[in-house]
């Protein structure tokens, strides 16, 4: 998987960089020879001594150390690794990246390098959501720089949201697909997220209350594992993840198109609440009010997305994943799905509002395929995408 590759890991100074030490073991365990880099604020959090131990090399911390240059210099630093990982990538070293600055070794060994770069940010939410954050992510990820996470959750500082450090085996699985030996890797998969939302006019829409959270965070899962992933969404609350090819929709009629010029792929996961139906005769002026009372809407069914590509007898992916959003008899339902729309696994959960799940930030979700029914202890969204992810990547494997 790792072995026989060179990781530089450039540590910051965050709260998240106990996590590297667990990293480095994570790497190290794989194959991997790791050296590290920490900055002033690193050592603050964690002792070289200790990453030092972990690594088995000499860390590196001064860009004006006399020994360390006549050894490797930092430039020669640079370009001995096949990746450079930047865990945790704190707000600031992100600016002195997106700004190319050089006033310290991390920086330094991060200009001068010729290799490809993942950052795992690592910072409050409010740092994370700040616009200068946003500009200089943007331009990194111009500059071709990966990601790894940031996901959403509970922070040090007593705040939730997201920013906070990738885990370590979600870096390790991102830097596996940054090196083209993630599970996925050379594996085109199609995923639908959100609501869609049906125009009644040109002001007023019907829509759902699906916040895109779970489709989202299957389509990082999947990226993460190296697979090239189209994500097509309707209107979501949640932004869609970095390292995929996004198609943004609003109607289910527009997502369907989407779907079928993304087509072929491996593997298909229908996520997308979608309306049912659309209004039949939506105006294209707003409607008023015009004293002779509400008016009368008549809907149209929608085209059924996950069956139309489930019942396609050329260019059906191989594996297709169907979602089932119940409020009561969830596994009957959802295994009448299955059968009706043909699809081979059907991701059940309760959507009833006491379970807090539509819109929320945790699932607790049903398994359903031909060969049985597994029931997932309640998890994050972010937990229940990994975990979908690797039996995906789990059965194409043993499809091979
Ligand atoms: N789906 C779809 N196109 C539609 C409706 C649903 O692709 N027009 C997909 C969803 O993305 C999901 C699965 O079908 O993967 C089941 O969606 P769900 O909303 O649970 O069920 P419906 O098919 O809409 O049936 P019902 O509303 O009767 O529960």
């Amino acid at each position: 998987m790792l072995a026989n590759k060179h990781i530089l890991l450039v540590i910051g100074g965050g709260i998240a960089a106990y996590k590297s030490l667990d990293l480095i073991r994570r790497f190290r365990e794989r194959g991997a020879k790791v050296t590290a880099v920490m900055t002033k604020a690193a050592a603050e959090f964690v002792t070289p001594l200790s990453v030092s131990a972990l690594t088995g090399e000499k860390v590196f911390e001064d860009l004006f150390n006399l020994t360390d240059e006549a050894e490797m210099g930092h430039i020669e630093l640079s370009r001995a690794a096949d990746l450079i990982v930047v865990a945790p990538a704190t707000a600031d070293l992100m600016a002195k990246m997106a700004q190319g600055h050089a006033n310290d070794l991390a920086s330094n060994v991060l200009l001068a390098t010729n290799k490809r770069v993942l950052i795992a940010p690592s910072m409050n939410v409010h740092m994370w959501t700040h616009p200068a954050t946003q500009r200089n992510l943007a331009t990194l990820e111009d500059d071709g720089v990966l990601m790894a996470g940031p996901n959403d959750g509970d922070m040090a500082c007593g705040e939730y949201g997201p920013g906070r450090m990738a885990e370590p085996l979600e870096i390790v699985a991102a830097v596996e697909a940054g090196l083209g030996a993630g599970p996925l890797s050379g594996k085109h998969v199609l995923v639908t997220s959100g609501p869609t939302h049906e125009p009644i006019d040109p002001v007023r829409y019907i829509a759902n209350r699906s916040s895109g959270a779970q489709g989202t965070a299957i389509a990082r899962a999947l990226a993460m594992l190296g697979a090239d992933v189209t994500f097509v969404t309707g209107p979501a609350d949640h932004p869609a993840p970095h390292g995929v090819k996004v198609v943004l929709v609003q109607t289910a009629q527009e997502m369907l198109e989407a779907v079928e010029s993304a087509l072929p792929a491996d593997v298909a996961i229908f996520a997308a609440a979608v309306a049912d139906w659309r209004a039949a005769n939506a105006g294209d002026r707003k409607i008023k009010k015009d004293g002779s009372g509400p008016p009368r809407l008549e809907f149209a069914e929608n085209p059924d997305i996950l069956a139309t590509v489930s019942k396609r007898k050329k260019g059906r992916p191989g594996l297709i994943v169907g979602f089932a959003a119940e409020t009561d008899d969830v596994v009957a339902h959802a295994t009448s799905k299955l059968e009706t729309k043909g699809c081979d696994w059907i991701v059940a959960n309760d959507v009833s509002p006491e379970t807090g799940i539509m819109g929320g930030s945790e699932n607790a979700i049903t398994l359903i395929r031909q060969s049985g029914t597994d029931v997932w202890p309640r998890m994050t969204k972010d937990q229940v995408a990994a975990r979908l992810a690797q039996m995906i990547a789990e059965t194409l494997e043993g499809k091979k």
